[in-house]
């Protein structure tokens, strides 16, 4: 495209933004192929489903400052260009809307409380919602781990490759530790490929780094995992903290990659006490099987419990709970800025030692 065609209304996007935009590029966020229109928005605020009746949880809206951009209207082209000053996309708008944030947030965080990371976002997003499909000019480059970054045509076409029919998807914003290894090991022995998929958008400030977990999930697989079985690649998204509907999210997300099943263990995508533990899988029950398009796999709080000298849940060991071993995320968050590695029977020693040089870089850094 010449740059005289490029429309002269301009909006500045945000990372975020720009992990949406690259989600909804790529087909990982389909059917969607561009930021929310108002019925869409509302009714999947409302119902969780488009307009149409399809099962979608979550909205995905550009909100933008409506003192810098309220004069955008229907039927217009906006060019969306990133802080780094590259023009990303040009946006068809098609509706402008203003949306009900406290509704919003009620429905889909179940909580309007701005400690909640997904609803101080919200809070902060425009309060004016720009909607329509997106003709994308350009994917962002990973700083890092760009070959990991691969598009649901291509883990499709490396599925079918392997000749693998059933493919478990797994989300995490976290290092694997035993317990997320234990569900994933336990899936594989019924399907024939793990699809390991961290998301590496923008989480909380608290959260281990997304490179920093890149290098252990890939020290993980080079000691414990069979590499015909596994692949690893990128989630670009960024992270809600929405809980149960981002659960929904992260399914259908995965069919799209390719999955034909997908792991929900305990309290998936929470954040602090905002969901029961299981809230996640329970809410699945809400619709249809074949409307979702995917399986699911439960499984339970996994602990390691020292009488059974394995990984277990309340499913499969009948000891008390003074054998299970359980640590906090804060505990362990503690331990590897102290340098403590934690027990073997909590974290795989290859996985520790790049989390504890990571933050120890981190820190340095300041
Ligand atoms: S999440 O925000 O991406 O869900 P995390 O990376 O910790 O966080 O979890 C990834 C997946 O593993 C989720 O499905 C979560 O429910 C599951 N999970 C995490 N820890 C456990 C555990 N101890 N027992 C069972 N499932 C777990």
């Amino acid at each position: 495209m010449t740059y005289s065609t490029l429309p002269k209304k301009t909006i500045t996007i945000d990372k975020w933004t720009l992990s949406d935009i690259d989600c909804l590029a790529i087909g990982a966020f389909s059917p969607l192929s561009g930021f929310m229109v108002e019925d869409d928005y509302l009714s999947v605020v409302e119902t969780m489903r488009l307009a149409n009746g399809a099962v979608w949880p979550l909205p995905i809206t550009l909100g933008v400052d409506e003192e810098l951009h309220g004069d955008i209207l229907p039927g217009e082209r906006v060019l969306l260009r990133g802080e780094d000053g590259v023009n990303y996309a040009i946006l068809q708008v098609e509706s402008c809307y203003r949306p009900d944030k406290n509704r919003e947030a009620e429905l889909v965080f179940r909580t309007t409380d701005v400690a909640h990371p997904g609803v101080k976002k919200l809070f902060e997003k425009g309060n004016l919602y720009v909607g329509g499909p997106l003709e994308v000019l350009q994917r962002p480059v990973p700083e890092q781990f760009a070959e990991y970054y691969l598009t649901p045509v291509q883990t499709r076409e490396i599925f079918e490759c392997n000749n693998w029919k059933t493919i478990v998807g797994f989300q995490t914003r976290n290092p694997v530790h035993r317990a997320h290894e234990y569900i994933q090991k336990a899936a594989l022995e019924i399907v024939d490929g793990l699809f390991l998929n961290p998301l590496m958008g923008e989480t909380k400030s608290d959260d281990v780094p997304a490179t920093v977990r890149m290098k252990s999930y890939l020290a993980l697989l080079e000691s414990y995992y069979p590499p015909t079985r596994v692949l690893l690649a990128a989630f670009p998204a960024a992270m809600r903290y929405a809980g149960p509907r981002e659960a929904v999210f992260h399914a259908l997300v995965r069919k799209n990659y390719g999955c034909t099943h997908f792991i929900v263990g305990r309290d998936h995508a929470g954040v602090g006490n905002y969901y029961g533990t299981y809230d996640a899988q329970y809410i699945f029950a809400q619709f249809a099987p074949e409307e979702l398009g995917i399986s699911l796999l439960f499984f339970e709080h996994s602990f390691y419990c020292n009488a059974c000298e394995g990984m277990a849940t309340t499913k499969t060991c009948p000891h008390e709970g003074d054998q299970h071993l359980t640590l906090s995320g804060t505990k362990v968050r503690e331990m590897l800025r102290n340098g403590v590695t934690p027990p073997p029977q909590f974290s795989r020693p290859e996985v520790a030692k790049i989390l504890i040089e990571g933050m120890r870089e981190r820190e340095l850094k300041g």
